[in-house]
């Protein structure tokens, strides 16, 4: 697959200096910019965590993972059987996740969301959490996350949101320069009702937006 020109944004997930910093410093400072104008999302951002609490031989997926905080979150409630693997483009951000995250359960692979080197159906839970805008086709990487995720499991996304605040002229021209994207409100759940994956829960807090998708069996 042929590449864009890498985003500054992703230029700076590559730098290590960034990627020391990213678990301490960087990731809650941008959990705090997506409070903005928003009740609780920090606080939505854990429940949705504690929702998903993956158990027992679970196969989970942390898709942009940096530097694997939440991978091995996702891993604390496996079983020996189960496995949680975090994949990124960033040698930094897996070097630190291989440091700082490590975990019997946890797995680093280095690869691109847009061709995730997995087969059909191979996971139970595959998330993107706060990466999604940085990701160059993320269409692509949302269908690529649907593929593999067992039509029994769940796909979970929180990204960001075209808002009041980011359609303030010269905003999102600013933001997208920076490689950052903003979604419109039915743009990522579209992505995934197009794959079949159509009983949604959606919840909008600031400037983000959680998305929990299942595939409807009809019950
Ligand atoms: C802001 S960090 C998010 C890390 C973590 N998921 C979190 O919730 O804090 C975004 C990550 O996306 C990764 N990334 C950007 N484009 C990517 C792509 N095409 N494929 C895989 N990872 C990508 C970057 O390297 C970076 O580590």
């Amino acid at each position: 697959m042929t590449r864009e020109p890498m985003s500054f944004g992703n230029h700076l997930m590559q730098s290590p200096a960034v990627a020391a910093v990213y678990e301490r410093l960087w990731r809650p400072g941008f959990t705090r910019l997506f409070s903005l104008g928003g009740v609780g999302t920090r606080e939505a951002h854990d429940a949705l965590l504690a929702d998903l609490a993956p158990a027992g031989s679970s196969r989970v997926l942390d898709v942009a993972c940096g530097p694997g905080l939440y991978t091995r979150r996702l891993a604390a409630g496996l079983s020996d059987a189960g496995l949680a693997v975090g994949v990124d483009l960033s040698g930094p951000m897996l070097r630190r996740a291989a440091a700082d995250n490590p975990a019997p359960q946890v797995a680093y692979v280095l690869a691109g969301a847009e061709d995730l080197p997995f087969s059909d159906a191979a996971f139970d839970v595959v998330v993107c959490l706060a990466a999604l805008y940085l990701i160059p086709d993320p269409h692509r990487a949302v269908r690529e996350m649907c593929r593999v995720a067992a039509p029994s499991g769940e796909v979970v996304v929180f990204t960001s949101l075209r808002t009041r605040l980011s359609s303030l002229p010269g905003v999102e021209r600013l933001l997208a320069a920076g490689g950052y994207r903003v979604f419109g409100r039915d743009e990522v759940t579209g992505w995934l009702r197009e794959a079949g994956w159509s009983r949604i829960e959606h919840r909008i807090s600031g400037q983000g937006q959680f998305i929990r998708a299942r595939v409807d069996h009809g019950r």
